[in-house]
């Protein structure tokens, strides 16, 4: 390689904060320590600076890192960053050896054009997109010459909401290992004075709670956090960092009105946020999925939540359950008080509530409208009260009206935008975008439910968030001759803790004051408020604070109307959605913002066009990545953690594989039972000349009361023939022949291998990340099972990442499902597990029948795994694969005789 640059930067949401670090060590004077401990794999990251300014709300973050190559040959150095979902980046630049190769924003069609013509240029490039819960990944890598520096510099800017009463920012850290000079800064400037501050880190031990340093007094507020070496340590003399978690940060203003007004430089904010004001009464139906694909963990934790929720509902709210199935069970005919009686009589229904059957959601949904709509008819609930519905489903519609269009359709009619929708989304086989359009259809808002054991906590703070509802029919209005460019300013509910956030151009430049009147329905009856702003005097207050960027109000007033442009954006169609795109994608370019119209390009400033690196937004939708950008490489899943799991194809377990169809956003999966010892052809390319076969184990002792033992794969073969390679990987070494040289590893080391064509990345007891050239890479999962489990031994999983490489002649178990496949259903119906629905499937023209079930995903979550739900295919996946799956039988690892 040569010693100039060749970057490529991975867009990736993967939750870990890596930085750059830098030269050398100014502290050698304090303890004497080894370099050794700052320096992994050649690479020194000897800074690390956070940045935060916060200025009414608007959080103005730059992330600095400086890197320094200590080995004496070129080395890739990689710098991650989490940032929050709802941030959008505003700049990156990278300066190699004193020469900065800034970011350019740009529509995303024009920079994937740019960006491919980079790659076929022959530069390394490679983009990595998925999310987590709260935050989305960005990385760059870059190579860099012996003994040269690098430093990144990423901007992020976001509107920080109040949620229980206080404003949150979060910052991940994980710099993954020991930086000389590693420190966040905040700094906040609220004009309406500052009334509590609090910052927490996960991974904050007693010691290092000292570190944290906060204050605040009248309007500005402080926080930093700067640990030195050997408090960054895990132990007394590790050289292991113990930062790695959420940095938080949170506060709240203090409210001498229900409302503040700003005007600065031509824009104006108003927050409002009345408190101690009385809560409406409220009537909450809940409309649960109990559909097979709930059973276990699903149902188990909605169980849980409801629970939590009957424990927080007030006496004077209204509620009632609607369940659905195939069919729709009501608990009660009406909505009924929340009595003592009554709520005791809700817990034991909840208790026993349990699954079956398909997904009507559209019956359950209808009928939870109906009930609200009859309750007010019949006066059968207080006048004056706040309605909810609340969805929780985890599947696709597939039994009564199963069409989204038609239930979307159906149930905007029927609300007619009298309650707010929240549909919250359980698990990764949703349609996602479905819940997303019909809840802001109707005032409401969706949310994921991510499946772990915390789902119900999940679920019950989302309840919270709606629990306290203070104000309906919120309309906020300013002079309209005065102001134009005004962001949504009426809302179906305002609740407790939360706050209401308009902001507007002012038109009028002789304006001296601006008022803005406020009309509301309260518990009691109806309220208005009136707020009014001097242009001056908000200038005079702004003026003493030298760290606030001047056109924050502005920036603020174009971040709210992206978003809510694009809100709009997704439940728009035809010449309207064009409309709001163009709209959206105008003020991104215009005020620089990465949204999921345009991307970051970083260029070589003299060869312009040519090396670029590219940065975009993830977009939380489907499983699968954003629309329009499956042409791009990937790279380097390996740091990924729970995050929403695409569909690849795989095979794991007690082998069990999962076969991927993005189009359908579904899976396919099937088992093989074979005998111990027994070699299977995964994949064969005779093309490409890479072929993968596996070896089964069986458990430690037959078990004599199963029909069917237990088979885990004990051995990997991967092989290569251009590249003169051979992998052999077993639960207890990884043995690499390359060539005629031959090297063996342990699944105790961290070891990363490059060599032209071929990176192999094995990550400590964890997995093996194999990529030959782009568009053919594997993970191989290592299972540890207890040493002394009296059955089970360790096995291997492995899981297809990108397989675009391999020719279309490719064959094998796995390998024949590389290139298309689709399948349709043609009718669902019973099975014999009343909990698991079967069906015809039309797959590679055969009608088989299937069974819904779930297969383990481990590729993240190596213990307990992450459910993929699937069409199973019986009796060694007949009819399903090509031939018989005896066919596939080989004679030994590296045989190379098969089809
Ligand atoms: C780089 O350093 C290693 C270890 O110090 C040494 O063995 C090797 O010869 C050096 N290579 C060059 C090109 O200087
Ligand atoms: C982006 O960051 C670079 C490096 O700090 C800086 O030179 C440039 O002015 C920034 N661009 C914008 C638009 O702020
Ligand atoms: C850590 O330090 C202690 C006390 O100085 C020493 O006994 C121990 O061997 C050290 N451990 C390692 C792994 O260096
Ligand atoms: C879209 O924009 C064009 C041009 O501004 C306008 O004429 C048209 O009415 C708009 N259409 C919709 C549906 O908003």
């Amino acid at each position: 390689m040569e010693n100039h640059l060749l970057f490529y930067i991975l867009l990736a949401l993967i939750p870990a904060l890596e930085t750059s670090d830098f030269f050398i060590t100014p502290f050698r004077n304090i303890k004497k320590r080894s370099a050794d401990d700052l320096i992994v794999n050649g690479i020194e990251i000897y800074s690390m600076k956070i940045d935060s300014k916060v200025t009414s709300r608007f959080a103005h973050n730059v992330i600095t890192s400086r890197a320094v190559n200590r080995a004496n040959v070129s080395k890739e150095v990689v710098f991650d960053v989490d940032l929050p979902k709802t941030a959008f980046i505003t700049n990156f630049s990278m300066t190699i050896d004193g020469v900065t190769y800034p970011g350019t924003i740009k529509e995303k069609e024009v920079a994937k054009k740019q960006y491919e013509k980079a790659v076929s240029r022959g530069q390394t490039a490679g983009l990595v997109r998925a999310s987590g819960r709260k935050t989305e990944k960005f990385t760059v890598s870059v190579n860099i010459a012996a003994a040269s520096k690098v430093t990144f510099e990423l901007t992020y800017e976001e509107l920080l909401k109040r949620n229980f009463g206080k404003y949150e920012m979060l910052i991940k850290v994980k710099p993954k290992q020991l930086i000389n000079h590693f420190e966040i800064q905040a700094n906040i400037f609220e004009p309406q004075g500052i009334s509590e501050l609090e910052a927490q880190g996960s991974f904050i031990t007693n010691d290092l709670s000292q570190v944290i340093k906060k204050s605040f007094s009248g309007k500005k507020g402080h926080v930093s956090f700067k640990p030195t070496i050997d408090q960054q340590r895990t132990c007394a003399n590790c050289s292991t960092s113990l930062l790695d978690g959420d940095f938080t940060i949170k506060y709240d203003v203090k409210r001498d009105s229900p409302g503040d007004l700003q005007i600065v430089n031509g824009y104006f904010v108003h927050f409002f946020a009345p408190t101690n004001l009385p809560n409406f009464p409220k009537n909450v139906v809940f409309v649960i999925d109990i559909s097979g694909s709930m059973s276990g963990i699903g149902i188990q934790q909605t169980r849980e939540a409801l629970l939590k929720i009957l424990e927080d509902i007030r006496e004077d709210d209204y509620f009632n359950f609607i369940l659905f199935g195939s069919d729709v069970h009501i608990w009660k005919d009406t909505l009924v008080k929340a009595t003592a009686e009554n709520l005791k009589e809700a817990k034991d229904f909840v208790r026993a509530i349990d699954t079956r059957g398909m997904t009507n959601l559209h019956g359950g949904l209808m009928k939870g409208i109906e009930m609200l709509t009859t309750a007010f008819e019949t006066n059968s609930v207080p006048k004056r009260s706040a309605s909810i519905i609340i969805l929780l489903t985890d599947g696709q519609p597939n039994e009564g009206v199963s069409d989204p269009q038609a239930i979307q359709a159906n149930v905007k009619k029927a609300i007619q935008g009298r309650y707010p929708l929240y549909n919250l989304a359980f698990g990764y086989g949703i349609d996602y975008n479905f819940l997303e359009k019909m809840a802001l259809e109707n005032k409401g808002v969706a949310r994921r439910i991510y499946p772990d054991s915390d789902s119900a906590i999940q679920m019950e703070g989302f309840y919270e968030e709606v629990a306290n509802p203070m104000l309906t029919e919120v309309e906020l209005n300013y002079p309209e001759n005065a102001i134009s460019d005004l962001t949504q300013n009426n809302f179906k509910h305002y609740y407790d803790g939360s706050e209401i956030v308009v902001a507007g151009r002012i038109t009028d430049n002789d304006l001296n004051s601006l008022t803005a009147d406020v009309k509301a329905q309260g518990a009691e009856n109806d309220v208005t408020f009136s707020e009014q702003a001097d242009v001056e005097e908000t200038a005079k207050a702004l003026q003493e604070q030298e760290y606030i960027f001047g056109d924050y109000i502005e920036r603020l007033w174009a971040y709210l109307t992206i978003q809510q442009l694009l809100e709009k954006r997704t439940v728009a169609q035809g010449e309207e959605k064009e409309n709001l795109t163009a709209e959206a994608l105008e003020l991104s370019l215009k005020y620089k913002f990465v949204t999921p119209l345009t991307s970051m390009v970083v260029t070589k400033p003299e060869d312009n066009e040519d090396k670029a690196a590219i940065a975009d937004k993830p977009v939380e939708g489907t499983a699968k990545a954003a629309p329009g950008t499956q042409s791009y490489p990937t790279h380097s899943y390996l740091y990924s953690s729970p995050s929403i799991p695409s569909l690849y194809t795989s095979v794991d377990g007690d082998p069990h594989f999962i076969i991927s169809v993005p189009q359908k956003e579904d899976a396919i999966c099937f088992n093989i039972n074979e005998e111990t010892g027994a070699v299977l052809n995964l994949i064969n390319d005779p093309v490409t000349g890479i072929r993968v076969n596996g070896q089964l184990i069986g458990d430690k002792r037959v078990s004599s009361d199963a029909k069917i033992q237990n088979t885990y794969f004990g051995k990997l073969g991967i092989e290569n023939k251009q590249l003169e390679l051979k992998l052999e990987v077993t639960p207890e070494k990884i043995t690499l022949q390359k060539g005629r040289k031959k090297t063996v590893f342990t699944w105790l080391d961290t070891v990363t291998l490059r060599q032209e064509g071929l990176t192999v990345i094995i990550n400590r007891k964890k997995n093996l990340v194999l990529s030959m050239g782009d568009g053919a890479s594997f993970v191989i999962v290592l299972h540890q099972v207890w040493k002394k489990h009296p059955l089970h031994q360790d096995f291997l999983g492995l899981y297809t990442l990108d397989s675009h490489k391999l020719s279309e002649r490719t064959h094998g178990l796995l390998g024949q499902f590389f290139h298309h496949i689709d399948f349709n259903i043609l009718e669902i119906h019973p099975g014999s597990d009343p909990k698991k629905p079967d069906a015809t499937i039309v797959i590679k023209n055969n009608k088989l029948t299937v069974t819904r079930g779930w297969q383990k995903d481990y590729r993240k979550d190596p213990k307990h795994g992450i459910d993929i739900p699937c069409w199973f295919v019986h009796n060694n996946g007949a009819g399903l694969i090509d031939g018989v799956h005896t066919d596939y039988i080989v004679s030994n690892i590296f045989d190379t005789t098969v089809n």
